[in-house]
């Protein structure tokens, strides 16, 4: 076995530490004392900026390469030949379904896209400004009171059943936030249609008896939908894992996977793009507009990323499907903005020397108000297929023998212990 010697030069001391997989435990720095009253040293790690918290066989990310698989699957060839719901299979149970197990997945989750009328009440009461993120995170959370049985969560079956009922419900809850913002009535869900299709359904539909989706506009949302299906211990996936570790049921842990999602650092970022884009308002103004992110008066949003040191490949993806969307919808004024700023940020060394890209929520906005879709619908459109996501990262974490309730520790920088003053006693601290 590999290992990593230490010395510390507090006490002289040597220490060796296994190295697996690439990693040293953190607790095995607790071992390393000045005496018996120490409690051992612990690594500081701020935003968790190199600390592995989970082993993970879903999905894999090379930044510095600009590479992503789910469960070993190029993204590229499961956006050119997959479905969102074949997809959300692999990202799940590990491999791609046969025909029939396609089939029987595909009838287990369109058998659960509607929701209980109580659903609709609970809609009816947000204000009707209400963001549909927030309506989304709501009833998700909502959901729990609706499926007690959910607690259940070391039980198989019961972890199917909700995992069919949260992806087949995701886009009826999301469709129905929308179209009660709009002051329109609820539209229930078609199952004659595909996943998308359904979901396009139950936002546009209007007087027709049945909707029929555009082709192109069908398969460009479901393309989408592959992209984020996954994306290994981002923020939003963090907080499903650290919620899902105190073992409430499944619903509350999406509502707040979501809730992280919903965040302009995260999920959220494609809606700010658009409100940037259309701030800057037009191709002359984008150097103007880099020279105030340079001079740090705000984010090229949609730019950067935790992990990805080089361009995005799924917003290489996205690039090419916004091509094919505009073809049906008319271009996006907004998109000769945007290609201008990527032009200009590539070519810029603030962002060179940073490794700044373009990230997957720089052109999904575009693409998505073409399609029809107010800006606040956006981080909603994130957060549907990335249920299949969570669940999985949910599965995977409960059936890890390795993982426990998730605790961080801290470095403790506050007062020494004082003695109670009485009020009378206190004197302003500013
Ligand atoms: N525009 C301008 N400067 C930036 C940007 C940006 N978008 N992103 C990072 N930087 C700078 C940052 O100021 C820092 O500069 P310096 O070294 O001089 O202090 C340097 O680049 C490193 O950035 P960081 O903030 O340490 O990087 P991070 O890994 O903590 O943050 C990020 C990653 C995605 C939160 C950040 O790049 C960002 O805020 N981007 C804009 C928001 C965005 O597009 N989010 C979507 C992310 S992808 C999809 C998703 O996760 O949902």
């Amino acid at each position: 076995m590999d290992t990593l010697t230490l010395i510390d030069n507090r006490t002289g001391k040597k220490y060796e530490i296994p190295i697996q997989n690439g990693t040293i435990r953190a607790i095995d720095l607790r071992q390393i004392r000045i005496d018996e009253e120490d409690f051992g040293l612990m690594s500081y790690d701020p935003a968790f900026m190199n600390t592995a918290s989970c082993r993970s066989k879903i999905t894999y990310i090379d930044g510095d390469r600009g590479i992503l698989r789910y469960r070993g699957y190029p993204i590229e060839e499961l956006a050119e030949s997959s479905t969102y719901l074949e997809t959300a299979y692999l990202v799940l149970y590990g491999e791609l379904p046969t025909k029939s197990e396609l089939d029987q997945w595909t009838h287990d989750v369109t058998y659960h896209t509607f929701t209980h009328e109580n659903i609709k009440k609970f809609m009816d009461g947000f204000h009707y400004d209400a963001h549909p993120m927030g309506m989304l995170v709501s009833t998700v959370a909502a959901l729990s009171t609706f499926y007690p049985e959910a607690k259940n969560i070391f039980n198989a079956d019961s972890r199917k059943l909700q995992t069919h009922r949260l992806i087949g419900k995701m886009p009826t809850l999301a469709a129905f936030a929308y179209r009660h913002s709009r002051g329109m009535p609820y539209v229930y869900p078609d199952n004659e249609l595909s996943y998308t299709g359904n979901f396009l359904n139950m936002l546009f539909k209007m007087t027709e008896l049945k909707y029929e989706p555009n082709a192109t506009l069908e398969r460009a949302l479901d393309i989408l939908f592959i992209l984020h299906a996954d994306h290994e211990q981002n923020c939003g996936t963090n907080a499903m894992r650290g919620v899902g570790s105190s073992h409430p049921d499944p619903y509350c842990a999406v509502a707040a996977a979501a809730a992280a999602l919903y965040g302009p650092l995260h999920g959220g970022a494609n809606e700010e793009v658009l409100r940037m884009l259309s701030v800057i308002g037009s191709k002359d103004k984008v150097p103007e507009f880099i020279k105030k992110v340079k001079a740090g008066e705000g984010l090229l949003m949609g730019f950067g990323h935790r992990v990805y040191k080089n361009y995005d490949p799924r917003a290489k993806i996205i690039k090419r499907v916004a091509d094919q969307v505009f073809e049906v919808t008319g271009k996006n004024p907004l998109l000769d903005i945007a290609l201008e700023l990527e032009r200009i940020a590539l070519e810029d060394e603030y962002f060179i020397k940073r490794k700044l890209y373009p990230n997957v929520d720089f052109y999904s906005g575009i693409i998505y108000q073409a399609m029809g879709f107010p800006v606040e619908m956006f981080p909603v459109l994130f957060a549907i297929p990335r249920t299949s996501g969570w669940v999985a990262q949910w599965e995977e974490l409960l059936l890890d023998p390795e993982q426990k309730i998730a605790r961080p520790r801290q470095v403790y920088l506050g007062e020494e212990k004082r003695k109670f003053v009485p009020i009378e006693h206190r004197k302003t601290a500013k």
